[in-house]
């Protein structure tokens, strides 16, 4: 089962819908939009702003597939860079990795992917669509609850998990759960289901140009850090206790996938297996737990839309799980998921492979085959938190500013240099600027419009600092720098902008 599928918590269904009708939005001093708009208005953004568009747009599109645009790139990029830094180069004993998409196919019958990374698949057979089982039972919990029939949805979500949890009867039991409950497809809203069929996730193709060898598309990264913990550990001389970091794509085959880049079948995570000595593990899971979580508000999120979530149910290999979830314009979902996974996976490889994949500690004089403490986020889904918590709309002087409040170390423009007018050598000297600064940090020079224009542009970018060349400068060599959130403005010397820059950055805190 992909470990997504987790059931519906009362809790979840009234997040869901509380974010929609109740709650104005998280951390900005003017009201968003609900959040049911706040979906559409991030997806229609990011178009507009050159951050993500749909892949292969001029033909329709690929489903569930995206590419990012001039801005997103860039706010991957950094966010990418943020989560190496704290690490691989803020921790000594956690090493970086780059493993390859395609790995041997023994990889996936070790991990156990090829027997069971399966999702409930029923097919309505009116109009052909394809659905999630557990998914169309979760909406129809969810369709109960609004209507207040709290009993009866919650009876219905004790049937799921249940079904959830049935082994081989999985499968009758949830199309059991569709038949009582007469649901409905949602698209044709024919009464007509197929059986439920288990469906796995892994895209498959040939490697070699005849009668190719069957190979995968690598549904995680993690197994790529497994099979390479010898590689990995002997050349950094690293001792357990000890960490692998990697980021990389992966790809899930979805069935339903209709969720921007919260859900989709080509994605990047990033994962960092952490090594320890039996019996330690549940020690160190607590420890990066804590450590995620300020991770994620390190990237200037509100707290208040993060949370744990501990799973209900633990896979069979793992001894402690939790997700850290936020509340998404879709409810409060999965960002991470934290695992403490027992020896399962180094046993498994040292099982299918042969060769030993345990560890000698040369102080206590033993071997052990080592615990892992997994991390694990989507970087796709980071990047649409980090938008939708930094978006707010406010009334300036009767106009509407439509801000992106990145941090200043996330944002894909960190300085924006305008010069006041064509005259008198003002773009000589902001072009001055924008090469000493280009050095630290991504600026974008502008002369086109009114000031006005020019940082709403900034602002809907998200770009923290506007500089701007003025006529003082001539006399003084300062130049104003204007802040996004505040819209204060400052006046710094041109050689003290990039630590000026710096400065603001390090001390940045959301406005409240
Ligand atoms: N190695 C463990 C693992 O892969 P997972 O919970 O299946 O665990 C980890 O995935 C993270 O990867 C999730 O928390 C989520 O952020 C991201 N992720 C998983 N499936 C995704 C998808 N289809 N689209 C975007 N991100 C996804």
């Amino acid at each position: 089962m992909n470990n997504e599928a987790v059931p519906l918590h009362p809790a979840e269904a009234v997040d869901t819908f509380a974010c929609c009708l109740l709650h104005p939005c998280h951390r900005s001093p003017q009201p968003r939009p609900m959040s049911d708009d706040l979906f559409d208005t991030i997806v229609s953004l990011s178009k507009q702003r050159g951050f993500i568009v749909q892949s292969s747009e001029i033909y329709g599109g690929l489903s569930a597939t995206y590419d990012y645009g001039p801005m997103g790139v860039e706010l991957k990029r950094n966010v990418k860079e943020k989560w190496w830094q704290s690490m691989v180069y803020q921790n000594d004993d956690i090493v970086g990795l780059d493993a390859s998409i395609m790995m041997h196919p023994k990889t996936w019958d070790a991990s156990g992917h090829t027997e069971a990374f399966n999702d409930p698949l029923i097919d309505d057979k009116a109009s052909g669509n394809r659905y999630r089982a557990d998914e169309l039972i979760e909406n129809y919990i969810r369709a109960l609850r609004e209507e207040g029939e709290e009993a009866h949805a919650e009876a219905v979500r004790e049937r799921l998990v249940e079904a959830l949890n049935a082994g081989e009867e999985m499968n009758d039991a949830l199309h059991a759960i569709i038949m009582d409950e007469e649901i409905p497809a949602p698209e044709s809203g024919a009464f007509d289901w197929t059986d439920v069929r288990q469906f796995n996730l892994m895209f498959e193709t040939e490697m070699g140009p005849v009668d190719g060898q069957k190979v995968f598309l690598r549904p995680e990264t993690a197994q790529g850090i497994f099979v390479n913990f010898h590689n990995a550990r002997e050349p950094a001389r690293l001792h357990v206790p000890f960490g692998v970091a990697q980021i990389g794509k992966a790809f899930r085959n979805e069935i339903v996938a209709r969720q921007f880049v919260f859900r989709m079948r080509e994605f990047e995570q990033m994962e960092m297996q952490y090594f320890v000595k039996p019996g330690t593990e549940l020690d160190w899971y607590e420890q990066w737990k804590e450590r995620r979580m300020k991770w994620h508000e390190s990237l200037g999120i509100d707290p208040s839309n993060l949370r744990f979530h501990e799973h209900d149910q633990l896979s069979h290999y793992a001894n402690a799980a939790v997700d850290i979830q936020y509340d998404f314009p879709i409810g409060w979902k999965e960002l991470e998921g934290i695992h403490s996974r027992t020896d399962y996976d180094l046993s498994r490889h040292e099982e299918y492979s042969g060769k030993k994949m345990s560890y000698y500690d040369p102080w206590e004089e033993e071997r052990y085959t080592p615990y892992v403490v997994e991390t694990s986020t989507g970087l796709d889904r980071t990047l649409f938190m980090v938008l939708c918590d930094a978006y707010y709309e406010e009334e300036v002087k009767g106009d509407t500013r439509s801000v992106l409040q990145f941090h200043p170390e996330v944002a894909p423009v960190r300085a924006g240099i305008f010069p006041l007018t064509d005259k008198e050598g003002l773009p000589d000297i902001a072009r001055e600027i924008e090469d000493d600064l280009n050095q630290h940090f991504n600026v974008r020079y502008d002369d086109r419009g009114s000031m006005g224009k020019r940082y709403r542009r900034q602002d809907e970018a998200g770009t923290p600092f506007c500089i701007t060349v003025d006529f003082d400068t001539l006399d003084d060599q300062t130049v104003t720098v204007r802040d996004r959130d505040t819209m204060e403005q400052d006046r710094v010397a041109i050689d003290q902008l990039a630590t000026y820059i710096f400065d603001q950055t390090a001390n940045w805190e959301a406005s409240a």
